[in-house]
């Protein structure tokens, strides 16, 4: 099948390029490497360096591959940068994607699949773990700009016949992750710090608690999601709520790390307990997460170190 992976140059995209390739399909990326790396494309993937904000820039690459399938992963993924530049985050998230279903309309596109969030769509959410249908209330701009777009895809459906599945990520860790970022990645800050034992800090008292998932389980996810979930919307997640003090320890014991962590004030606007049930995406996707939080980190923190070795090189 041909497919095409926007964003396949990011952290989650990329995994997803390789998953596809590597199930035998043909795949292109379209990317504008604004958070996303050359160095992360798999090589067999054709590259389009286009911006979604340009819809002629789509067009010419929908219109060249020709895809059957066309993931959508690029965004303006960072919840602080939605609160900092609103505006932006919408024109990527918003105008961004409302381009990719224009060009995939125009282009006898069959389905679309769409990387949403679980973990920014609930608030505070009124049962953990929660299901696809608690009520949507966002707390930052990205989580509404995500949902906004999953409402574009059910309008495009009706009057397009163009198909969708919609699946909302839990938080996500692992390999390519950028540990340079300052927010939100807990996974990639804590061990790419312990391992050259620097100070942590852990934002609040750290009981906090998130639902994190393996990139390889996400990886997975999209792979069902090409044959099955026509028109359906689904948790990709562990199930399980895990405190950040909890993260910590297991990475504190998987690097060795002796450090006691720092504690900063709390993050405002973060949800304090979230976890998201995916008996949905079991029941109907055939999917569920195979990957063990442990088992995940070890991978994890490998890759980290690998990554530190090289840049000291
Ligand atoms: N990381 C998580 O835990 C998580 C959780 C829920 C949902 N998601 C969603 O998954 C997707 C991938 O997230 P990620 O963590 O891999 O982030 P990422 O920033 O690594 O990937 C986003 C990719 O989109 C590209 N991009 C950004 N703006 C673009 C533009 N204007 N035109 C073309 N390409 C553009 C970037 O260069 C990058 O390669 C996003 O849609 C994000 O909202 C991620």
């Amino acid at each position: 099948m041909k497919i095409l992976v926007t964003g396949g140059a990011g952290f989650i995209g990329s995994h997803v390029v390789d998953a596809y390739i590597a199930a035998g399909h043909e795949v292109a990326v379209l990317d504008n490497l604004s958070s996303g790396r050359e160095e992360n494309v798999n090589p067999s993937a054709r590259v389009f360096r286009a911006d979604v904000r340009e819809l002629a820039q789509v067009q010419s690459a929908v219109a060249s591959f020709k895809p059957e399938v066309v993931n959508h992963h690029a965004a303006q993924s960072e919840v602080p940068k939605s609160v900092a530049d609103p505006g932006y985050d919408a024109q990527v998230n918003v105008v961004g994607g409302l381009n990719v279903l224009k060009a995939s309309v125009d282009n006898a596109v069959r389905k679309v699949i769409f990387s949403s969030t679980g973990g920014a769509l609930y608030g505070e959410p009124d049962v953990v773990p929660a299901d696809e249908d608690h009520p949507i209330r966002p707390l930052s701009p990205y989580g509404t700009s995500k949902y906004a777009f999953e409402q574009y895809l059910g309008t495009f459906e009706r009057t397009f016949g163009l198909t969708f599945t919609t699946l909302r990520y839990a938080n996500i860790y692992g390999a390519r992750q950028d540990f340079f970022a300052e927010e939100g990645r807990v996974v990639a800050i804590f061990a790419s710090r312990m391992i050259e034992d620097k100070p942590v800090t852990i934002d609040g008292d750290g009981n906090q608690s998130r639902d994190m998932l393996h990139v390889g389980d996400v990886a997975t996810a999209n792979l069902v999601a090409l044959n099955r979930g026509d028109g359906g919307t689904y948790h990709v997640s562990s199930g399980v709520p895990v405190t950040v003090n909890d993260l910590f320890r297991k990475l504190a014991l998987l690097t060795e790390y002796k450090r006691e962590p720092m504690l900063g004030p709390p993050r405002k606007g973060d949800v304090y307990r979230i976890a998201l049930d995916n008996t949905r995406a079991a029941e109907q996707l055939a999917w569920q997460p195979r990957i063990l939080l442990e088992e995940g980190l070890r991978l994890t923190v490998d890759y980290f170190r690998d990554q530190i070795a090289r840049l000291q090189a």
